[in-house]
């Protein structure tokens, strides 16, 4: 797993940018100089994490006001990039929350298996390991055959390695426990090679998988869903984004279809509140029902 969990963790207001009323213009301006030149709408991401991704920048660059960020975003083509990877946090693991994977396995897989195809979303991918996790549950129910999973992030970065499936031999030994707890059936050995001190993740996962750019700032519906997973996303958006990103996120669902957030997120106060029902997990899953409120 990868260590720092602590900028997931940021619900603290930062207090590395100083929140005097130039430092709020200058970062005002730096994003919409973003939004302007890019079209990526970072405004309303939650304003303590992504204080804390701008100030990482501003050390990298060796700049100590924001303003001076500006010109980088008008003259220098390389620089967005390497701010997507500041802005882009890809803490993620295999089986992350065992018990609520154990949960989707003994509860929601089973109604998967009542659908003759099934379309799962992963918004959010980060590097892919929690894909990973989902095809291994579907291929130990005898589902991954009619099944195609769509995993997608707005860091192409990201996208590659979670296309490659190839993951640090360190961190299997957790994964595999992460695997057993979450009701996983088979030797998770079986689903990947060794080479070195990494391991690769079978082809046969990965044929049911498309790994594809969605931006969820701006993108949109683009088929129809059984089951969503956006997880530990959210948390980065103020409630504007997140509810714009549950509206898209449930009009891509079919009526009784799935949605599984982080265990910090929540669609309780959202827009689409009276759209889904909790499960009787009682964790965050949630279902899209049949006639809203
Ligand atoms: C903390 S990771 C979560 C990974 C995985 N879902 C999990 O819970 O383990 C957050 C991911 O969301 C992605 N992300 C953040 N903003 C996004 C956006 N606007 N569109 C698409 N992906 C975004 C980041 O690039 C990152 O890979």
């Amino acid at each position: 797993m990868k260590k720092d969990f602590s900028d997931e963790e940021d619900e603290i207001e930062s207090q590395l940018l100083s929140d005097d009323s130039t430092s709020k213009l200058e970062l005002n301006l730096f994003l919409e100089a973003i939004y302007q030149q890019y079209g990526y709408d970072f405004r309303h991401y939650a304003r303590s994490s992504l204080k804390r991704r701008v100030q990482n920048c501003m050390e990298r660059e060796n700049k100590s006001q924001i303003s001076e960020l500006i010109p980088c975003i008008i003259h220098d083509m390389y620089f967005f990039d390497r701010f997507l990877q500041d802005m882009s946090i890809t803490v993620t693991a295999m089986f992350r929350d065992p018990v609520l994977f154990k949960s989707l396995n003994e509860n929601i897989i089973p109604k998967l298996a009542t659908y003759p195809t099934i379309n799962i979303w992963h918004a959010g991918c980060a590097t892919g390991e929690e894909v990973y996790s989902i095809a291994i549950l579907l291929s130990e129910a005898g589902l991954l055959d009619r099944t195609r999973i769509y995993a997608t992030d707005y860091n192409n970065h990201s996208l590659k390695k979670a296309e490659a499936g190839n993951y640090p031999l360190g961190n299997i030994r957790e994964y595999a426990e992460n695997y057993r707890s979450s009701g996983g059936m088979a030797t998770f050995s079986d689903y990947y090679e060794q080479s070195g001190d990494s391991v690769t993740f079978s082809s046969k996962l990965k044929e049911k998988i498309t790994f594809a750019h969605h931006n969820l700032m701006k993108d949109g519906v683009f088929a129809e869903m059984h089951l969503i997973l956006c997880r530990n996303v959210l948390i980065y958006f103020d409630q504007t984004l997140q509810n714009k990103v549950l509206e898209v996120i449930s009009d891509s669902l079919i009526h009784r279809g799935f949605l599984m957030l982080g265990d910090r997120e929540s669609i309780e106060f959202s827009s689409v509140a009276k759209q889904f029902e909790q499960t009787y997990t009682k964790m965050r899953i949630y279902r899209k029902k049949l006639y809203p409120d």
